[in-house]
């Protein structure tokens, strides 16, 4: 597994580049699609809550950086219909995609599996897992149109490693390093397009506070300490890394 904490983008690493971050509106993806911007990015902002999204393209325009869009999803009630007309509009309006990045999730409840409620498991797997790679299925030929393209799929320590009432989120992170397994090998022939996971590790955001609630925050990197890793891997730079696993922080030592 490979860190880039130490990795410093050019200013136009993104130029001209058609980047979809998901769960845009807030904690990590709110950060990742700022940046992407100030690098050049034009961002598709998708996540469920309209008002953090317009903040979003709000802080965006008033910067003068390419004008983003918004695009009001959210994976628990979506269907193939919703991800096939949502690749219809935007091959309209950008005729490709140059990356993705999916960052949004759920934690569901940190709880024995004897306990767990079965609707609860379906919910985080639905929007952890279900709903971003049939998302993807639908947007693959937009992706396939682009020369470069990277595709990022969020995962978690718990995602590589099974750890004890981590339930739902733990297995639907599993699930996301296989599926980027099985992706990765069914495109790596294209050369033109890369299928990644990337582990944010401990960062200071709402989710994190819900899980660990009596740990001080202040003692956590935040979204932007860990942006050097999202930029490298979604720029250029890894190009010819395809179905690997990355972290965005150092292991704790
Ligand atoms: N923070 C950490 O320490 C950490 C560690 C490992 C992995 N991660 C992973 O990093 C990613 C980002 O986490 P975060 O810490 O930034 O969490 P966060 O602050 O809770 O943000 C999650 C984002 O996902 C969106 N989202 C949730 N359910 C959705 C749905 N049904 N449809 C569309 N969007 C939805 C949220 O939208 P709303 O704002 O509208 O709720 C929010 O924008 C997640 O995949 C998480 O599993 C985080």
């Amino acid at each position: 597994m490979t860190c880039k904490i130490d990795y410093v983008a050019p200013a136009d690493l993104l130029q001209d580049r058609v980047i979809l971050v998901t769960g845009a509106g807030d904690g990590i993806g709110r950060t990742a699609a700022l940046t992407f911007a100030r690098h050049g990015a034009t961002v598709i902002l998708l996540g469920r809550t309209i008002a953090k999204l317009e903040a979003v393209y709000d802080e965006i325009e008033a910067e003068g950086l390419p004008q983003p869009a918004i695009f009001p999803l959210n994976f628990e009630g979506a269907t193939l219909k919703d991800f096939h007309d949502m690749a219809e509009t935007l091959d309209k309006e950008f005729g490709r995609l140059d990356g993705i990045l999916h960052n949004a999730g759920l934690l569901g409840r940190i709880t024995p599996f004897e306990q767990y409620n079965p609707e609860l498991w379906e919910q985080v797997m639905q929007v952890n897992i279900n709903g971003p790679i049939w998302m993807t299925q639908a947007l693959l030929p937009l992706l396939q149109a682009s020369p470069d393209a990277s595709v990022i799929f969020t995962s978690s320590s718990v995602g590589r490693r099974g750890r004890a009432y981590w339930g739902a989120y733990s297995v639907s992170k599993f699930a996301t390093e296989g599926f980027v397994e099985v992706l990765a090998d069914e495109v790596e022939h294209l050369g033109t397009l890369r299928v990644n996971t990337l582990n944010p590790g401990g960062t200071r955001t709402a989710m994190r506070k819900a899980a660990y609630p009596a740990e001080d925050p202040m003692a956590l990197r935040t979204p932007e300490d860990i942006m050097p890793t999202y930029l490298w891997l979604m720029g250029p730079d890894s190009r010819g890394h395809n179905g690997e696993k990355f972290d965005a922080q150092p292991p704790k030592g």
